[in-house]
Parts: structure tokens; sequence; C-alpha cells
């Protein structure tokens, strides 16, 4: 199934899993838009290869190997929203793989300013590179842009870095790379108990990771937030059709001690419809610091995709369960490896590491 044999009204309107068929090609991702496109085989495929690469990346030979890999082609990074990690991280894994990079990061620097549609832009920019790495406030615009150049005549794939406060694909799967990592001796993500912290309604990170874990047998997942931060029906609504187990709670300290990984998020005050409107609730109760850790077990892990606020106390970033930094290093092997599979050069990786370890 192709994007270019399906009106935009039709594949707008599917289900997000019936959408999955139309995003991959030769077995392989092409445009990445939705959490949801992703099955647990491509989930393993995906970590497994992230971790080769890793391993590859240590030798000078291994970085001369994946540069070569994507020397000819280009990506442009097209970051309309602020972005540190995420930008940062596609870029390095682009540099990794060899790739050449061209870079928006504010509208008011491109032909956005005067009145040009995203349409347009988008269609320039797939002009002169080969993959278009997209971050946007519009919910849903990476959907409608993937559409659009799968029916011109330069169809290259576009990858979604964030797109309103409704998906972000790529996070999804380095923090589910974090989490294989995290409990590779303890029988990998399947029976473990998540729970998420915070802003869950406005936090893109939380909805997508959310639909990954369905990927994952007898995942328990524990909502924490207060009322006007709980998470949406939408996402309840996926966990309900796959039968997972899940809880909406407000008492965070209850709840700790059976966590295997705690997921913090902060407020995403952007999306407040009047100013002030999130400094209003009390978030103080939603918050991680030392005395905090002594309910843990100790072998549980403490994630964030970052930015933080006060919802991790600094004083606990040297304790072993603190996730959060190698899970943003975490982040730039996992894009790495989803550029690699996206040009299909995920074999030659397969090979190299079969030779050389
Ligand atoms: C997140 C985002 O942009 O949604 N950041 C990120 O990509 N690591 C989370 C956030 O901004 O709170």
């Amino acid at each position: 199934m192709r994007l270019s044999e399906i009106a935009w009204e039709s594949f707008h309107n599917l289900d997000v899993y019936a959408k999955a068929p139309y995003l991959h090609e030769h077995g392989h991702p092409f445009h990445v838009l939705i959490a949801e496109q992703f099955d647990r085989a491509q989930l393993d495929e995906l970590s497994a290869l992230a971790t080769q690469i890793r391993f590859i990346a240590k030798s000078d030979d291994g970085m001369d190997f994946l540069r070569s890999l994507l020397r000819n082609k280009r990506v442009m990074l097209y970051f309309s929203q602020p972005s540190t990690r995420t930008f940062l991280s596609f870029r390095a894994a682009c540099q990794i793989l060899g790739m050449r990079i061209g870079d928006v990061r504010d509208s008011s620097t491109s032909s956005e300013f005067k009145g040009e549609s995203h349409e347009d832009s988008v269609r320039t920019f797939s002009s002169y590179f080969d993959c278009i790495i997209m971050r946007t406030k519009i919910g849903g615009l990476a959907e409608k842009m993937a559409w659009v150049l799968s029916n011109s005549e330069r169809p290259v794939p576009i990858v979604n870095a964030g797109s309103g406060s409704d998906q972000h694909p790529t996070q999804a799967l380095l923090d589910v790379y974090t989490l294989l990592r995290s409990f590779e001796a303890r029988g990998g993500i399947d029976g473990k108990t998540i729970v998420f912290v915070g802003d869950l309604a406005r936090g893109r990170t939380v909805r997508s990771l959310a639909s990954l874990l369905i990927n994952y047998k007898d995942v328990r997942q524990c909502f924490v937030a207060p009322d006007r931060f709980q998470i949406g029906k939408d996402i309840l609504a996926r966990l309900n059709a796959a039968g997972v187990k899940y809880e909406l709670l407000s008492d965070f300290k209850s709840i700790l001690p059976e966590a295997d990984a705690v997921y913090m998020t902060r407020v995403q005050d952007e999306w407040d419809s009047e100013k002030g409107e999130s400094a209003k609730i009390d978030i103080s109760r939603y918050c991680i610091g030392a005395n905090d850790l002594k309910l843990m077990r100790p072998n549980a892990i403490i994630m964030h995709p970052l930015p933080r606020r006060k919802e991790i106390s600094t004083d606990i970033d040297h304790d072993s369960r603190a996730m959060y930094w190698r899970q943003m290093r975490n982040g730039m092997w996992v894009r790495v490896a989803l550029i690699a599979a996206i040009f299909e050069v995920d074999n030659k990786i397969r090979e190299y590491h079969g030779k050389t370890y």
C-alpha cells in the first residue's frame, strides 16, 4: 500500500493502526510519523541495530564504515519549534552516517515568513534533500507533508521529530530502547510496571510511548497526574482495545514502590489556552527527590525526555537509577538505526557487525 494510492481525506481518517502499511516500503520504515506504525518485531530489530551501531562506532574503522553508508545523501532538519536534544541527536546521527545536513530552525528566516504554505516549503526542501526531519507545533502536519511528498515527483521520506502535543514517535523509540537495555537481564519490558508522571495530557512523548508499550506483554501502565493533566481518552481507548492493564492515579508516592520505571515529564505550559493557566495547578506532588528514592526498588529506573524543570531534583542525578542522561544518548543511536533502516543500509550494518564481532 502506498500513500500515492490513497486520497488525503481517506488516509487522514484511517485508524492509526490502519495507517501503518502506508508508511513502510520493502519491509523498511519510509515515512516515520506515528508510534503506532511500529510493531514488536520492528522495535526489536531497530533496537538490536542500534546496539550493533554502538559497538561498530567504538573503532575508527567502524566509524569510517558508518560514515561511508549515506555520504551521498542530504538531509534537511526542519525544526520550527524549539529543540535541543532531538535536533542535536538527529544531526549527530546523520553525521555518523556521513550525510550532508541543511537546517531551518526559525521560520522567520525562511519563505514561510513571506506567506509560503507548508506544502510549498516542504516541496522546496524535497528538491534539494533526500529526507526531511521535521518538528512542528501543528499536530498532524508531518502526516500531511508525507502525503504531499508521496504524491509529488520527489517522494522523499518525512520523519516526525515531534508534532503538536500529539506524537513524538522517535522519542518513543529511544524510550523503548532505554527500557530494553535497562531490563536486559530482567526479561525485557514484558511484565513491567511503567509509571508516567506529570503533564500526560499534553506530553507527546508519553502519548507515543504509551502506544508503543502495547507491543509488550503484561505491561502495567500507571498514569499519575492531577486531573487537568491526566492522559487523553484516545490513548486510553487504544489501551482498552488492546486489553492493556492501566491505572489512573493522583497519588505518586503510593505507586512508587511498585514501579520498574518512572517516566517524569514537565508541565507543557506552551499549550495553555490562557496565560498562567498551568501555574494555578499544584504539581509539587508530582516531583521526585532524594527522599523518594528510598521508596523505589533498587533496580528501578527514572526516565525523563528532558528538558526538566523542578520535577526531578538535581540531587538524584548521580543515583544509579537516574537514567535520563543515558536515555538521551540512546536517542542518538536509535536515530542512526532508524535513518539507516529508512535508507535500507541496515543490512550492510548487520553484515559488517557479523564480520567484525
Ligand atoms: C520533549 C518534546 O519536545 O516533546 N522533548 C524532547 O524531544 N526530548 C519533551 C518536552 O519538551 O517536555
